[in-house]
C-alpha cells in the first residue's frame, strides 16, 4: 500500500474515523493517527485533518499536536476541537461559551473561499461544541458564522490552513462532502488513488495471513457483521477450515434459527452447529424485570454458552481459531449507546475471548469498517441483498422488547392522557431516563404527533408518548398486569412481531423504516394480560432516530389482526423521537 495523502489526527473524537472514512469514500487514501504525532513522520502527507474531541484546549492533559505540522507544506483543516487546537497553537483564544450549541445550525458564509464554494446562501450545517472561538489567530479571516456562532469557520489568508467549527463528516451537514472534497481537491491537491471496491482482495490476504495454517470457528447471529466476516474467512480459506455456531437464545424472533440456517447453507458451509440453548436462557432470566439486569444476565449467559463451547475438546487443541464479526463501532468504547457497548464487551470481550486474544488466536476482518461499508462488501461478496439489508436487532433480542412488571398498577389519569406507570429507558444529552410512557386516547396522525413532542418537552414525569391505535377494553378498564419473561409472552411477542414483520414485507413499508421494533406491554386485564406497542422509527446511525407514521389502511389492517393475538389487549403506536425515548424500550 503506497503512502496515504491524507492523515487524520485524532484528538479523542467518536468521528474521527468517520472523517478517514469519507476522505476514502472520495478516492482518496487516508489514515488515522494520534494527535500529538511528530511532525516528520508526517511530512510527505498533502493533507492533515485534526478531529473532533470532547476535551477542552485550555485544560490540562487535553489532545495536544505538534506545532510544527502548522508550518510545514500540508495543508491543515481543523475540525471542531481541530479548530480550537489551531487558534490555542497560533496566538488566538478559545473560551468556554455560555451556551452550547447541538444540532443543526445555518450557516451565513461570508465571502467565496474555495473550501466552502459549494454552499449556497442559508445552508445547514451539524454542530456539537461548548467552547468557542473568542478571537482568531493573527492572519487568519473568519470565513462563515452562525447566528450563534461568530467563528464557524476560518481560513489563514496566505497559508493553507483552514479550520471549522461544524462537522463536514456527518450526514447532517447539508454540502459536508461538497467541503471536504474542496479540501481535498482544490486545497490539497489530492490524485485519486483510493478504489472502496479494492478492499475485499486485502481483507482476504490478511486473513490467510493471520490465519497461517490454522482453522477459523464463528459464533454467528445471522445479522450482517457476523454473515460477511465468516463470508470473508469463507472465501479466503475454503469450507473445510470454517466452523459456524449459532446460539439459539429462545430469545430471536420467529424463524429465525431456521433463517439462520438456510443462509449458512447459501453461503456453502461445510460445518455448521445450532446451539439450542433456550431453556438456559429464560432460567437466567426467571423473575426479571430491570433492563440492565436482563442485560446483564444474557451476557453472562452467553459467555458461559460460549465458554463451554470453546472448551470442548474439538477446539481445545491449538489448530481453532475464533472469527468473530467486530466492526469498528463496536470497537469505540465511548459511542453507541452505553447499552449496546454493554452487550458487545459481553459478546466481543468475553473472558475466554479475551484469553485467546493475548494467545494470538483471533481474526476480527471487519474492524475498521462502518455497517454500510460492510454492506457494500458483503454485496461484492454476491451474499444475497435480503441477507445483507436486514434491519438491525439487538443482541439481547426479545428480552429486551417484553417489558416485565412485578406487580398491578392502575392506569392513571391525566389531564393529557393516561399514564402508564410502566418504566421505559429514554435519553436525554447524555444522561439515561427510566420513566412512564402517557397514552393519548387520538390515534396516530402529524397532530398526536406534536402534541407528543410537546408533551414530552412539558411533563418531567414521563419519558415517551403512545397513541392508541386499537383496543377490546376500554382505556379506563386496563391495568398494569404482573408479567415476567416467560415463555407464554415470548411466544406472544413472537406472534405479534411476526405480524408486523409479514405486513411490512408485504406492504413495501420495511423499506421506509431503518427499525421497526414491536414491544409487549404488560397492559391489559386479567383476560388478555398484554398490549403491542408499534415502533417503526428512521435514523441514520441508531443514535438518533425520528418517529415514521404508517398509511393508515396497512395500521388497521396489522392492528386487527394484533388483536386477535390469544392475551393482546390493545395496540398501542410509539409517538416518541430519540430523544427523548430511546429506540428499544429498554
Ligand atoms: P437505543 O435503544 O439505545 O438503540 O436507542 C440504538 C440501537 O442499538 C440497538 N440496541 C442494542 N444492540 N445490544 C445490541 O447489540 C443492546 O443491548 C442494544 N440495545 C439497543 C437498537 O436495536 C438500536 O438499533
Amino acid at each position: 500500500m503506497s503512502e496515504p495523502q491524507i492523515t487524520v489526527l485524532d484528538a479523542g473524537g467518536q468521528y474521527c474515523h468517520l472523517i478517514a472514512r469519507k476522505v476514502r469514500e472520495l478516492g482518496v487514501y487516508a489514515d488515522v493517527r494520534p494527535s500529538d504525532t511528530p511532525a516528520s513522520e508526517l511530512a510527505g502527507r498533502k493533507g492533515l485533518i485534526i478531529s473532533g474531541g470532547p476535551s477542552s484546549v485550555y485544560e490540562e492533559g487535553s489532545p495536544k499536536i505538534d506545532p510544527a505540522i502548522l508550518s510545514q507544506s500540508s495543508a491543515v483543516l481543523g475540525i471542531c476541537y481541530g479548530l480550537h487546537l489551531m487558534v490555542h497553537e497560533l496566538g488566538g483564544v478559545v473560551r468556554r461559551g455560555a451556551l452550547g450549541e447541538y444540532g443543526l445550525a445555518v450557516l451565513n458564509s461570508t465571502g467565496s473561499h474555495p473550501l466552502l464554494s459549494a454552499l449556497g446562501p442559508g445552508s445547514q450545517v451539524w454542530m456539537s461544541h461548548r467552547d468557542r472561538v473568542e478571537s482568531i489567530p493573527p492572519g487568519f479571516e473568519i470565513i462563515a458564522s452562525t447566528d450563534t456562532c461568530a467563528v464557524a469557520a476560518m481560513a489563514h489568508k496566505e497559508k493553507p490552513l483552514l479550520a471549522v467549527q461544524f462537522h463536514p463528516e456527518v450526514v447532517h451537514t447539508e454540502h459536508g462532502r461538497e467541503i471536504l472534497a474542496a479540501f481535498l481537491f482544490e486545497i490539497c491537491r489530492c490524485e485519486r488513488d483510493w478504489d472502496p471496491a479494492d478492499r475485499i482482495g486485502p481483507i482476504e490476504e490478511h486473513v490467510r495471513k493471520v490465519a497461517g495454517s490454522r482453522n477459523v470457528f464463528f459464533f454467528v447471529s445471522g445479522g450482517v457483521d457476523s454473515t460477511v466476516a465468516y463470508s470473508l474467512c469463507l472465501r479466503a480459506l475454503g469450507p473445510d477450515r470454517i466452523y459456524g455456531i449459532y446460539v439459539d437464545t429462545g430469545l430471536m424472533r420467529e424463524g429465525e434459527t431456521e433463517f439462520v440456517r438456510e443462509l449458512f447453507q447459501s453461503l456453502g458451509a461445510k460445518a455448521f452447529r445450532i446451539e439450542a440453548a433456550e431453556a438456559e436462557f429464560l432460567k437466567a432470566l426467571e423473575g426479571m424485570s430491570d433492563p440492565e439486569m436482563k442485560r446483564h444476565a444474557i451476557g453472562e449467559q452467553f459467555v458461559r454458552v460460549q465458554e463451554r463451547i470453546l472448551n470442548s475438546s474439538q477446539f481445545l487443541d491449538g489448530s481453532w481459531i475464533l472469527g468473530q464479526g467486530t466492526i469498528y463501532p463496536d470497537t469505540i468504547e465511548s459511542g453507541g449507546t452505553a447499552k449496546a457497548d454493554l452487550i458487545k464487551t459481553h459478546h466481543n470481550r468475553v473472558a475466554g475471548i479475551q484469553k485467546l486474544i493475548e494467545e494470538g488466536r483471533i481474526i476480527e476482518p471487519l474492524t475498521s469498517f462502518y455497517k454500510d461499508e460492510v454492506r457494500e462488501i458483503g454485496k461484492e461478496l454476491g451474499i444475497p441483498s435480503r441477507f445483507l439489508q436486514r434491519h438491525p436487532f439487538p443482541g439481547p433480542g426479545l428480552a429486551i422488547r417484553c417489558l416485565c412488571s412485578e406487580s398491578v398498577a392502575v392506569l392513571e389519569r391525566r389531564l393529557q392522557g393516561w399514564l402508564i406507570p410502566v418504566r421505559s429507558v429514554g435519553v436525554q444529552g447524555d444522561s439515561r431516563s427510566y420513566r412512564p410512557a402517557l397514552l393519548l386516547e387520538e390515534p396516530p396522525s402529524i397532530e398526536a404527533l406534536k402534541t407528543a413532542t410537546r408533551l414530552t418537552n412539558e411533563l418531567s414525569e414521563i419519558n415517551r408518548v403512545v397513541s392508541k391505535v386499537a383496543s377490546r377494553l376500554d382505556i379506563e378498564h386496563m391495568e398494569v398486569t404482573r408479567g415476567f419473561l416467560t415463555s407464554d409472552r415470548l411466544t406472544r411477542l413472537r406472534l405479534a412481531d411476526a405480524v408486523v414483520r409479514r405486513h411490512c414485507e408485504e406492504s413495501g413499508f420495511d423499506t421506509q423504516v431503518w427499525q421497526f421494533p414491536v414491544v409487549l406491554l404488560p397492559v391489559g386485564d386479567g383476560h388478555a394480560p398484554d398490549s403491542v406497542v408499534l415502533r417503526p422509527i428512521h435514523s441514520v446511525d441508531g443514535m438518533t432516530a425520528q418517529v415514521v407514521l404508517m398509511p393508515a389502511d396497512l395500521l388497521q389492517k396489522m392492528a386487527n389482526e394484533l388483536l386477535e393475538i390469544e392475551g393482546v389487549s390493545a395496540v398501542f403506536y410509539d409517538l416518541t423521537h430519540k430523544p427523548p425515548g430511546t429506540i428499544e424500550w429498554e
